[in-house]
């Protein structure tokens, strides 16, 4: 039985996916480097130095350690910019509804996120007192699809993976849950994926505690 949900926060409560798109857009073409919504694609669920050395993979010349770190810290800059007209309206379409129906249903709740600016997203949109836990980039090593996220988050809620279902934007973090050994409901970017456990469009179109409540025993062997 499921008892936890753990809620990427990028493209899944909130839509930063497109300032993250952005802030990298801007970063690039400052250096002449090629960039596109394509490109951008591969970059969900990625972390920041990760997403950047995909980025880099376009460039014309060989950037060094240093060079790199000050790319990364330019388009932070950027985002952060970005960010700050974030407010709790802005949250994704039935993301306030599901995380509100989760705690009232007795689900635990936690965010696994790459981000290393997780904290201050909650804070804009208002979410920070919601969780049970977060796990976030600034307490891993291992970006997506590494499960590493997800089984802190995991960790610091006190749960079983197995009773563990993730809800992803991104093809990263669907096989991030998958290699935790957890469910995954794959939403937006993600909701087309063969290895999620459920799709929907958006968490506007679903109810996640239903379809928790409508699950009680999983053959866990067969859906992994
Ligand atoms: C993920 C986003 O949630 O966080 C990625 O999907 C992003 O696009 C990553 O690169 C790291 O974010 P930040 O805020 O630490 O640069
Ligand atoms: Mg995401």
């Amino acid at each position: 039985m499921i008892s936890a949900v753990i809620f990427d926060l990028d493209g899944v409560l909130v839509s930063t996916d497109e300032f993250h798109y952005l802030a990298w857009k801007q970063m690039a073409a400052d250096e002449g480097i090629k960039f596109d919504r394509e490109i951008n694609e591969h970059l969900r669920g990625i972390s920041r130095m990760d997403s950047l050395e995909l980025i880099l993979r376009n460039a014309r010349r060989h950037y060094t350690e240093e060079e790199k770190n000050g790319l990364a810290k330019k388009k932070n800059k950027i985002y952060v910019e970005l960010i700050q007209s974030l407010k709790p309206e802005d949250m994704l379409p039935g993301a306030k509804r599901t995380v509100e129906e989760l705690r009232t249903g007795g689900i635990k709740i936690a965010i696994g996120s790459s981000s290393k600016n997780t904290p201050s997203i909650l804070n804009q949109i208002g979410l920070t007192d919601y969780f049970d836990a977060v796990a976030d980039g600034n307490h891993i090593t291992r970006s997506k699809p590494d499960p590493e996220v997800f089984l802190l988050a995991a960790k610091r809620l006190n749960k079983p993976f197995d009773e563990c279902l993730v809800i992803e934007d991104a093809q990263s973090g669907v096989e991030a849950a998958v290699s935790a050994g957890m469910q995954v409901l794959g939403v937006g970017s993600a909701s087309s994926s063969p290895q999620a456990t459920i799709r929907s469009k958006s968490l506007n179109d679903i109810s996640v505690l239903d379809w928790i409540k409508s699950n009680p025993v999983m053959d866990y062997n067969k859906k992994l």
